[in-house]
């Protein structure tokens, strides 16, 4: 009796040991999997970004990006810092507006953008609590989280106004303040 359970107990055990293996052995597969794409997506990104900046192909005025059926305008390396306002009227003049960012691939493609012009340390976009202090809306009329689970940072009653950062993140600033700005429209 006692023999036959130590048997079925070492081949219970050697069963979970294999189970074990074979498990560490897809997970070490799936992550070198899933840092080849992340690796081909960056490629992707700079492969699109060359591309669309290359006149020949580009669906958008000189000077504005495009990307996913979208015109993107960067004022970075202009030396030409405006208020939100300013920067929302320069929109608006281009038959754009300030830019609602929608998911977290568009988020990403700003970034990349930010992270191509390094001294940019922040971009106005489309989204202000001017109205109701506290009710963040983007451009188009929507809720702060509407798209996006994102929040703003540093809120007070003077700063109405949200500015893009690396990482993603959105902090409130004072609409007074001058930096650069996105514009967004269709393509
Ligand atoms: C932006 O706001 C400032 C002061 O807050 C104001 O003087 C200026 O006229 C406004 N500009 C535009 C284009 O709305
Ligand atoms: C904006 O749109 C209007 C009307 O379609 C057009 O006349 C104007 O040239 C456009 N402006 C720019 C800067 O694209």
């Amino acid at each position: 009796m006692g023999f036959v359970l130590c048997v079925v107990l070492f081949v219970r055990w050697t069963a979970a040991v294999e189970v074990d293996q074979i498990c560490k052995t897809e997970r070490l597969k799936l992550t070198e999997r899933l840092q080849n794409c992340q690796k081909e997506r960056h490629d992707v990104n700079l492969m699109l970004l060359t591309v669309t900046q290359d006149s020949r192909c580009s669906l958008c005025p000189d000077g504005w990006l495009w990307w996913r059926r979208h015109c993107y305008f960067f004022s970075v390396g202009q030396q030409d810092d405006r208020r939100w306002n300013e920067s929302a009227e320069f929109c608006l003049q281009s038959n754009s507006s300030l830019a609602v960012i929608t998911d977290s691939a568009e988020m990403e493609f700003l970034q990349g953008v930010m992270r191509r012009f390094q001294q940019v340390p922040f971009l106005w976009v489309g989204l202000t609590d001017a109205q109701q202090e506290g009710q963040w809306r983007w451009w188009d009329g929507t809720d702060l989280q509407h798209y996006m689970p994102v929040t703003v940072e540093w809120d007070a009653d003077y700063r109405d106004c949200a500015d893009l950062r690396g990482g993603g993140s959105l902090f409130a600033a004072s609409c007074e303040a001058y930096g650069p700005w996105a514009c967004k429209r269709d393509s």
